[in-house]
């Protein structure tokens, strides 16, 4: 039986000193068998670590080496010109280098100066190499004159929205063209559930996804948050299909979700932002949203990112199912066309907002309300709210007001409703004077020329409508913008709030 002793150069084990080299020694044999090399000694040694981790190890004496591996934690390597970078995030290396290897959980990488590249296993199986050229330029990890990353990214959505469409829709036919789906279509006409499991603002958009799939494709959906998904031992079955949305593509949750999920037999499709991460890589097909590095720690532009994926794939399998009239389909594919001039026109609205915020700085608490499609617009409002500004909100169901919260309603707890056109707006209108005979201060959003809403709102923010299942990337806008300013004069660190990280990559 072999046994791996580290002993000193001189062949005694000695606890004092750290030991040159590892021997493997022959118990049966009573004999030293040779030693062990770095990689081996670092995979001897990972085989019996238990958790998450992402490591460099080097050899004392050796220059020339690195070995580095990963577990349920990111890690890019950067190819550069004679020389490599290791990161958890290939963006913060790009002025280096486009070119990455992405290790995969029990792999091992081996870098050496005088030789290529090389990826193993634990179990010392060659693994592949495979380099993928990161398309980002290091003018998008800047802030281009504005004051915070997440103003300039809450600006960029019209153009992020087109890159997102870019090659997915034509213009001539409306045509919506996910090659996820197309790749897969048997699987989305086989399916009889989507699950989607998520985190945070990325699970609010799964909530319009939900919303989305079972208008067009009326396929019955599930919308979990990972982190309870993973735990709770759920019934996942062979046609399924699960969707993880993530933007960062990271985060420890989504991923045990995915591994879960496949674990299961279930088709596991991915809407993520960063190319080559660990959930995009983990999953079995998917669509990246396309809006480029997402530097503020309020996800903005990934959430209209997401949700405009959702809104093609729900249209695209719809029309594979049969499930969606040509009208409806054209009139959303258009509606998804003309999606970056109308957020062109509903950023006009942040001077107002920036004003408007001024006066809010002194509540403590908010609620959002919203209905359907725009019941998760209210929780997203609500959560930019809170993680920037340390305000407590909350989102609810608008018709939800009468089972409890309404009572929480007086002058210091303001309402953001959200009472664009839809099927229950005059539900929505109602929920409104209700609060405000109770002396609640109430910001409403509307469409533009809503005489009704703007007699019983405090505060009207009016937006353009377009397609009512694609109004939550509309609505969405001027809630960024609220949160954004509200933290500003309160004088947050908005790119950076407190306890937060842009992706949570533990549990
Ligand atoms: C959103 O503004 C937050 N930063 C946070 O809720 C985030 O959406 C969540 O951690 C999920 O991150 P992911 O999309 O990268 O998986």
């Amino acid at each position: 039986m072999a046994v791996y002793i580290p002993i000193n150069i001189a062949g005694v084990q000695d606890a004092q000193e750290k030991p040159s080299k590892t021997y493997r020694l022959d118990l049966d044999a009573g004999r030293i068998v040779g030693f062990v090399d770095n990689l081996e000694a670092v995979q001897q040694a990972l085989r019996q670590v238990v958790g998450a981790y992402a490591i460099a190890v080097i050899e004392k004496g050796n220059r020339d080496e690195i070995i580095a591996a990963r577990q349920s934690s990111p890690m890019a390597i950067g190819i550069g010109e004679g020389e490599f970078f290791l990161s958890s995030d290939a963006a913060s290396v790009i002025e280096y280098t486009q070119d990455f290897v992405y290790v995969n959980d029990g792999e091992i990488a081996v870098i050496n100066r005088h030789k290529p590249l090389k990826i193993v296993t634990l179990d010392n199986h060659e693994g592949r190499v495979d380099i993928k050229k990161l398309q980002m330029s290091i003018s998008q990890l800047e802030k281009g004159g504005y004051p915070h990353f997440m103003l300039k990214e809450i600006y960029e959505q019209p153009k992020t929205i087109v890159d997102c469409i870019r090659g997915r829709i034509s213009p001539d036919t409306y045509e919506v063209k996910l090659s996820g789906v197309i790749d897969n279509r048997g699987k989305f006409l086989a399916a009889r559930r989507i699950v989607f499991v998520a985190c945070g603002t990325s699970w609010h958009a799964a909530l319009i996804g939900e919303h989305l799939i079972e208008n067009i494709c009326r396929i019955p959906v599930e919308v979990e948050y990972a982190s309870e998904f993973r735990y709770r031992n759920p019934i996942i079955n062979a046609d399924d299909i699960v969707i993880a949305v993530s933007q960062s593509g990271e985060t420890a949750d989504t991923l045990a979700a995915v591994e879960l999920a496949r674990k299961a037999g279930a088709f596991v499709f991915g809407i993520c932002n960063v190319v080559g991460s660990s959930i995009a890589r983990a999953t079995d097909s998917g669509a990246y949203i396309h809006v480029g590095p997402e530097i503020g720690v309020a996800s903005t532009k990934a959430f209209t990112g997401q949700v405009t994926v959702m809104a093609m794939l729900a249209l695209a399998v719809g029309r594979e199912r049969g499930t969606v009239t040509e009208a409806y389909y054209n009139e959303v594919s258009a509606a998804l066309l003309h999606l970056p001039e109308t957020m062109e026109e509903v950023l006009k609205v942040a001077p107002q907002v920036a004003d408007l915020a001024k006066i809010f700085t002194y509540a403590h608490n908010f609620i959002y309300l919203g209905r359907g499609y725009n019941y998760p617009t209210a929780l997203e409002g609500a959560l930019k709210l809170k993680e920037i500004s340390y305000i407590h909100a909350e989102g609810y169901p608008a018709a939800e007001m009468k089972h409890g919260p309404i009572a929480l309603i007086d002058a210091e707890m303001p309402t953001v409703a959200i009472a664009t056109p839809d099927h229950t707006y005059e539900k929505t209108a109602s929920n409104i004077e209700e609060i405000k005979a109770r002396g609640g201060k109430i910001i409403a959003v509307i469409a533009r020329g809503d005489e009704q809403v703007r007699r019983s709102a405090d505060f009207v923010i009016e937006v353009p409508v377009i397609a009512e299942c694609l109004m939550p990337i509309v609505v969405s806008v001027p809630l960024q913008l609220l949160a954004y300013y509200i933290a500003v004069y309160k004088g947050r660190n908005v790119d950076q709030p407190r306890n937060l990280a842009k992706s949570v990559t533990v549990e």
